[in-house]
C-alpha cells in the first residue's frame, strides 16, 4: 500500500537558494559600498593636491608698485602631474578679471568670492575638478582681491577607480562563490538530522513500532513525539487485536474438541450410511475449524514473539531431526519418507519456538501436498547463511499463484479438499523475516515444490 504524498518543494533547495540569494545581495552591496568609499578617498586625494597648488600660487601673489605680481614656483603646477597625463589649467583673477591663465575657469554659480572645490566642464566637454581660493592684497593706497583657480582632468582618478572596481568585483565574486559553497554545506548539514530520522524509520521492519530513540534537533521534537505517540497507539491496537484473536481461537478450540469426540463416538453407534456420511463430514468440518483456530493462535503468538525474539544458540540440524521424528508417524500414514540430508551441526542464534513452528508448517505442507509413497528431502546448510530447503515430489506450487501464497489466508487452487487455513507459509515467512532472513518458493524442474527458508 503506497499512498502518494503531496510534495511542496525541497527544504534543502529552499534553504540553499535563500542562502545563495542572500550572499548575492551582500556581494552587490559590498561592491557598491567599497566603490563609493574608494571614489571619495581618491577625490579627497586630488582635492588636497589642487588646494595645495592654489595656496602656493596665492602665496606668490604680491603688490609691487601698486601692481599685482604673481611669480609662482614651477612646483605649484608640477605637483599635479599624473601618469595619465591629465591636463592642468589655472586662472589668476584680480577683482574678477582675468590676469593670467585659462579664461574658462569661473566659480560654479558665477558669484565671487569663491573658495573650495567643485566639478566643472571644459568647452570641449572634458570633466574637470576645480579648486579655488581668494586672498586680499593691501598696498599703500590700494586694496585688491586675487582669486586663483587650479583645475585638472580626472583621467588618472578614473583609471585608479576602475582598477579598484575591478579588484572589488573580483573580491565580491570570490566572496559570492565561497558563500555559495558554504550554503550547500550549511543546507546539507541542516537537512542531515531529517535524513537520519527518515532512514531510521524506513529501515525498520514492518513489525517495529517502537518509539524513535535517537536524538533529534529541538525543532523536530514535537514531530517525533507525535510520531511516537501514533506508533504507541498503533502498537497497542495491534497487540490488543492479536490478543483478542488468540483468546477467541483458544475459546473456540476447547468446545470444538468436545464436539468432535461426541461426533466420533456417535459415528461408532449409527448404522445408516447417510448418517455416517453426515457425521464424517461433521468431524472433518470440526477438524478444519480447530486446525484454523490452532493456526490463528500460532500466528498471533508468532506476531507477538517476532517483536520480542528470544534468541538462543541452537543447532539447526538437531532441531530438524527432532521435528522429523515427531512428524514421522504422520508421514507413515501416507507412506512418505522424510530424508534429512545433512547431519553436520549448523549453529544459529534464533528463537527455537518460532523456528519449530515455522519449519513444522513447511514440512506439514510438504506432507499434505505430496502423493502417497513419495519422498520429502530436507537439506540444512550453514553458508552463506543458515538455510533449510525442503522439496517434495508433489505437483508443486500453482505457478500463477506462487507470488501470493505466503500472504495470510491465501490458499492455492491445488489446496481444494485439503484441510488448511492459509496461514502456514505466512507464519514461516514472518519467522524468517524476524530473524533477518527470507522465505522463497519455487518449483523443481522435474516437478515438486521447493521451499527455501533462510535466516
Ligand atoms: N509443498 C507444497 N506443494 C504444493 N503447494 C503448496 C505446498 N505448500 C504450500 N502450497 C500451496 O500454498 C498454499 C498456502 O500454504 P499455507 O500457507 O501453508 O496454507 P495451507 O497449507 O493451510 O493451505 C497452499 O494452499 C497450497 O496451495
Ligand atoms: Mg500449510
Amino acid at each position: 500500500m503506497t499512498e502518494t504524498v503531496n510534495v511542496s518543494g525541497s527544504l534543502r533547495r529552499r534553504l540553499t537558494l535563500t542562502l545563495i540569494g542572500g550572499a548575492a545581495v551582500l556581494a552587490v552591496v559590498l561592491f557598491a559600498v567599497v566603490r563609493l568609499y574608494a571614489a571619495q578617498i581618491a577625490q579627497q586625494g586630488q582635492d588636497s593636491i589642487l588646494s595645495a597648488s592654489v595656496t602656493s600660487m596665492l602665496d606668490a601673489a604680491v603688490l609691487r608698485d601698486g601692481a599685482v605680481v604673481v611669480d609662482f614656483p614651477y612646483a605649484a603646477l608640477s605637483m599635479l602631474s599624473t601618469t595619465s597625463d591629465d591636463r592642468v589649467f589655472y586662472a589668476i583673477l584680480q577683482d574678477q578679471t582675468l590676469l593670467s591663465g585659462y579664461k574658462h575657469l569661473s566659480p560654479p554659480n558665477g558669484s565671487f568670492p569663491t573658495t573650495g572645490t567643485f566639478m566643472a566642464e571644459t568647452p570641449d566637454g572634458a570633466l574637470i575638478r576645480v579648486a579655488s581660493d581668494s586672498r586680499t592684497l593691501v598696498g599703500a593706497d590700494t586694496r585688491t582681491v586675487i582669486t586663483v583657480f587650479v583645475a585638472q582632468t580626472q583621467e588618472a582618478l578614473q583609471v585608479t577607480l576602475n582598477d579598484i572596481s575591478r579588484r572589488v568585483a573580483l573580491f565580491g565574486a570570490g566572496f559570492f562563490c565561497l558563500s555559495a559553497l558554504l550554503s550547500f554545506w550549511a543546507s546539507a548539514s541542516t537537512i542531515t538530522p531529517i535524513r537520519r530520522l527518515t532512514s531510521s524509520i524506513a529501515r525498520r521492519g514492518p513489525q517495529d513500532l517502537s518509539p524513535v530513540a535517537s536524538p533529534v534537533p529541538s525543532e523536530m521534537v514535537s514531530l517525533v513525539e507525535s510520531l511516537n505517540r501514533l506508533m504507541g497507539r498503533l502498537d497497542k491496537a495491534l497487540s490488543q487485536s492479536e490478543e483478542f484473536i488468540a483468546e477467541a481461537a483458544h475459546r473456540v478450540r476447547t468446545p470444538l474438541a468436545t464436539v468432535r469426540s461426541h461426533a466420533e463416538a456417535m459415528l461408532h453407534r449409527v448404522d445408516r450410511d447417510e448418517n455416517r456420511k453426515a457425521l464424517r463430514a461433521m468431524v472433518r468440518a470440526i477438524d478444519e475449524s480447530s486446525r484454523a483456530a490452532g493456526q490463528l493462535l500460532d500466528h498471533a503468538m508468532i506476531t507477538f514473539r517476532t517483536d520480542h525474539l528470544e534468541r538462543e544458540e541452537l543447532n539447526l540440524t538437531d532441531l530438524l531431526q527432532e521435528l522429523v521424528q515427531r512428524l514421522t508417524p504422520v508421514a507413515e500414514m501416507k507412506d512418505i519418507s522424510l530424508l534429512v540430508e545433512n547431519t553436520e551441526p549448523v549453529l544459529v542464534s534464533a528463537d527455537a519456538i518460532l523456528l519449530q513452528n515455522a519449519i513444522r508448517n513447511l514440512i506439514d505442507n510438504a506432507l499434505k501436498y505430496s502423493p502417497m509413497e513419495s519422498e520429502i528431502t530436507i537439506r540444512v546448510s550453514a553458508s552463506p547463511t543458515p538455510t533449510i530447503e525442503i522439496w517434495d515430489q508433489g505437483a508443486g506450487f500453482p505457478p500463477d499463484q506462487i507470488a501470493n501464497l505466503s500472504s495470510r489466508f491465501s490458499r492455492g487452487d491445488n489446496a481444494k479438499g485439503i484441510i488448511g487455513s492459509g496461514l502456514g507459509l505466512a507464519i514461516a515467512q514472518d519467522v524468517a523475516e524476524a530473524h533477518g532472513g527470507a522465505l522463497k518458493l519455487s518449483n523443481l524442474p522435474g516437478g515438486g515444490a521447493c521451499v527455501t527458508f533462510s535466516l
